[in-house]
């Protein structure tokens, strides 16, 4: 491959991605394009290669001093929102690029947003990706982030707000450290039903979160797999989709069924009834996993509708009715997890102790390119931030027994002084 494909690979990416934040990444392109004629070799190529094949929908790093204020609006919503400041915080890997948002007050609420081209990610893989650092050891409070549609009000953006997606750790006392994947579907928010464990620690990690058109996802934390899946299956929405071509029996069903069923030609009819004996889970939030619904229970299959039915259905709560549909059976829904409209992502969130840091944000339709650039960003950092904490922590070490040292001199000397006084006095 010759230099004028190379060139003409960085300029085509940097074209493409100049309308999210003009001559800026153009320029870190051009550069990267210099260093690739000074450096040329395979993997270079390769890379290039991959991300001119990306669509990139957001990217932000925060190299470029307080401009991200142009680019992040904060809520005014509550005037008693956090604020957040851009900062490497106490320790990190390279002070410039380690940057990020952090927030700065103690037992606050924080709303920020940032606005990016509407997309829709219909029939493609979306990837959404960043690091958080809970450098204040985080005892409760949220490392999120939010995905929302572009109609979003940033200005007034709120814990009500309406959002498409909520992706990354919650950490509260000793019950909650977990990842939250939670998505809006027909108007209810659906967490993710396997508990996926989040990091605990005061380091910087990745997490990424993969949502393809074939209904599977993959959550990543720093690079590795895990949870990953069906969408339906893991977020239990098999059966809401029974619901949706499902019939509601109305109140009076027995007069009902005398009207429907002559309508309804001789057909196998699947009865579902919702399980009574089924308790709501201690830990359902409504407001974050939408209203609480036992699941169904099928009954056996018969023939030509309610009609033979002698039914008792003091057992059950509710009854639903669900048509067969003789060949397929069961329809996947893909909208499950398809969204218009993308527009906006955002910090919305409550913290005890402050001091997180969120940085490296990615949304691409490219598993490839995101995994680069998690590699390019928390890959060359994080290695160089333990050894700054480590280093740190030496010192802190020897600066405690330094003060204890010093202590103990000053104390051997009063014991000194004490003891030539008696001397003296006698
Ligand atoms: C904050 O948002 C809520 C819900 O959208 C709205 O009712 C309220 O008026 C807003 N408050 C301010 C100060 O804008």
């Amino acid at each position: 491959m010759g230099i004028e494909v190379l060139f003409f690979s960085c300029f085509w990416r940097a074209n493409q991605r100049a309308p999210l934040d003009g001559g800026r990444e153009k320029t870190n392109y051009l550069r990267a394009a210099m260093v690739q004629v000074l450096v040329p070799g395979p993997l270079w190529v390769l890379w290039l290669v991959r991300a001119a094949l990306a669509t990139v929908y957001f990217q932000e790093e925060f190299l470029d001093g307080e401009s991200w204020r142009n680019r992040w609006i904060p809520s005014t919503n509550d005037s008693n929102f956090g604020h957040f400041r851009l900062s490497s915080g106490k320790f990190y890997g390279d002070i410039q690029k380690d940057k990020g948002l952090q927030t700065t007050e103690n037992a606050k609420f924080y709303a920020i947003s940032s606005r990016f081209k509407p997309f829709s990610n219909k029939g493609k893989t979306l990837v959404i990706q960043y690091t958080v650092k809970h450098e204040q050891k985080m005892d409760c409070g949220g490392g999120y982030i939010k995905i929302f549609p572009s109609d979003l009000d940033q200005k007034n953006l709120n814990g009500k707000s309406q959002y498409y997606i909520m992706f990354g750790p919650d950490i509260c006392g000793f019950d909650i450290k977990k990842v939250h994947v939670i998505l809006f579907y027909k108007d209810q928010y659906h967490s993710n039903k396997k508990p996926i464990r989040c990091k605990v620690d005061g380091f910087t990690h990745l997490y990424t979160l993969t949502l393809r058109p074939d209904l599977t996802y993959e959550v990543k934390i720093d690079t590795d797999i895990i949870e990953s899946g069906n969408i339906e299956e893991d977020w239990n929405l098999r059966l809401r989709k029974l619901e949706k071509s499902a019939m509601k029996m109305p109140k009076n069903w027995e007069k009902s069924q005398n009207d429907k069923l002559s309508d309804v030609p001789s057909q196998d009819w699947d009865k579902h009834f919702l399980d009574a004996s089924a308790n709501k889970p201690s830990d359902w939030n409504s407001e974050l996993d939408g209203e609480w619904q036992p699941s169904v229970i099928q009954q056996t299959k018969y023939k030509h509708g309610l009609k033979s039915q002698n039914m008792d259905n003091s057992d059950y709560k509710d009854v639903w009715l669900h048509q067969k549909i003789e060949s397929s059976g069961y329809l996947q829904d893909f909208e499950l997890s398809e969204y218009e409209n993308i527009g906006v992502i955002g910090l919305e969130l409550w913290q005890v102790r402050s001091g997180t840091i969120f940085d490296n944000f990615l949304i691409t339709d490219d598993e490839n390119y995101a995994a680069e650039f998690g590699l390019k960003t928390w890959g060359r950092t994080k290695g160089p931030e333990k050894e700054m904490d480590m280093i740190q922590a030496k010192e802190e070490i020897k600066k405690a027994r330094e003060e204890e040292e010093q202590l103990l001199r000053e104390s051997i000397k009063e014991k000194h002084f004490q003891t030539q006084h008696v001397k003296d006095e006698l």
